[in-house]
């Protein structure tokens, strides 16, 4: 028997994630024992990014990872732990063999259809195009994007993305997902608005190796597989795996989309020009091509070598990526809520535990909440959590 196979702890952490990291790291500064455990064999969650072979490619296991911020809570907090580089993230995508930036901007418009409109004119050439289609009170993706952008645009950049993204025709999902695109008049073409953003310099793993340091981990660890064992070591448990799993799916499975990844090494200098490239058209199986040393302008990789990750969506509650969050999914996650006030000494929080679509520092925003809440026994102030 090893020492932590009976030492208890004033909270055990389940999963290395943001959530969990963050949360362990701040019970830790406040002089509480704290012990965490993690089922996959590397800490840092779906951020976990590691050098691929001889390389010096820093690849993000689970997808490209950006990191954008307008919380200045949450970039002093996670600038305690890496620097950031000065990466600025652009999206293209393919159409028909042509390459257009994203979100859609002038520079979009003007290239898809062939046209030289300035910013004042986008509006009232849009209207005229989407105007025909246009469906009052839409009531789903399809019609509301029709109604917003006109046929051409919605056909050409998200319908068939849309299919591969989410495995189901457009009509069939809500209107709120299409809300979350932007649109712009001008050329500006950088993916997100937030203050601050950029990639940390050595990666995000040695991010989690700081958070952690001096913290017992144990990895490869399923806590569902022992789960009255690790209740019975702490007073607290916080819990980020997924809430469904915890209640043993008592009143049925969460729905999620899932990813694959199929990684290549090129001995070519540059694959395909920039960090990530979507794919629009459904004759071409995959969503997107990341090519990570684009995120690391500033490091110097093996010459004549780079890597493309392909990136498949598919369906796969068991890999749970992206909440579905469908009408069923929605009446099940109440009754999940329902059990939780019931469990007084678990803490449930992260994207799997509270079954939510969170970016990077809206996690950290919420574990930082949750912990100054559970660690002070007050109410922290509010706002932590960053909206957008
Ligand atoms: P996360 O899933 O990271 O951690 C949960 C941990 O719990 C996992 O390590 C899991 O193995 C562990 N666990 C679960 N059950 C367990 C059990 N029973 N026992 C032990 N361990 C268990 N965000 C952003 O800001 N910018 C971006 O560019 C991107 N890009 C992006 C791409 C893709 C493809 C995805 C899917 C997501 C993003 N994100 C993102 C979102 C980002 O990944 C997300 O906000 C955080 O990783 C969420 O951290 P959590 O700790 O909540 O979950």
């Amino acid at each position: 028997m090893n020492r932590s196979d009976t030492q208890r702890f004033d909270y055990i952490v389940v999963g290395s994630g943001l959530f969990g990291a963050v949360f362990a790291q701040q019970a830790k500064e406040a002089g509480r024992s704290v012990l965490v455990v993690e089922q996959r064999d590397h800490i840092g969650g779906n951020c976990y990014s590691h050098d691929f072979e001889d390389t010096n490619i820093n690849v993000h296991k689970y997808g490209t990872h950006i990191f954008h911020t307008n919380s200045e809570e949450v970039w002093r907090y996670v600038n305690r732990f890496t620097e950031f580089n000065r990466y600025q993230h652009r999206v293209l995508t393919t159409h028909r063999g042509d390459v257009y930036s994203m979100p859609v901007n002038l520079g979009t418009i003007n290239r898809f259809f062939g046209v030289n409109l300035e910013p004042r004119e986008v509006e009232d050439f849009i209207a005229a195009r989407g105007a025909r289609d246009r469906i009052e009170n839409p009531s789903n993706f399809e019609e509301k994007a029709i109604g917003m952008i006109g046929r051409e645009l919605y056909e050409a950049f998200f319908k068939g993305y849309t299919m591969k993204q989410w495995g189901c025709s457009p009509t069939e999902l809500p209107t709120s997902i299409f809300n979350r695109l932007p649109i712009r008049t001008s050329y500006h073409d950088s993916y997100f608005n937030d203050r601050y953003q950029g990639i940390p310099v050595g990666g995000f793993t040695p991010i989690f190796e700081r958070m952690l340091e001096g913290i017992p981990v144990e990895t490869g660890v399923d806590f569902m597989a022992d789960r009255e064992h690790w209740l019975g070591r702490c007073d607290k448990l916080v819990y980020t795996g997924p809430v469904d799993r915890y209640f043993d799916y008592e009143h049925g499975r969460l729905n999620w989309r899932s990813v694959r990844f199929e990684i290549e090494r090129h001995d070519l200098e540059d694959f395909q020009g920039t960090s990530v490239m979507n794919y629009a058209d459904t004759d071409i199986p995959y969503t997107r091509i990341h090519e990570p040393k684009h995120l690391h302008l500033e490091k110097s990789h093996t010459p004549n070598t780079t890597v493309a990750i392909r990136e498949y969506s598919l369906r796969d509650n068991d890999r749970p990526y992206y909440p579905v969050n469908g009408e069923a999914d929605r009446a099940i996650l109440a009754k999940y809520r329902e059990m939780e006030s019931a469990c007084g000494k678990t803490i449930f929080g992260g994207r799997l535990a509270e079954y939510k679509y969170y970016d990077m520092h809206q996690v950290i925003g919420s574990a930082l909440q949750k912990a100054a809440k559970e660690l002070s026994g007050r109410e922290p102030r509010p706002a932590v959590i960053p909206t957008t």
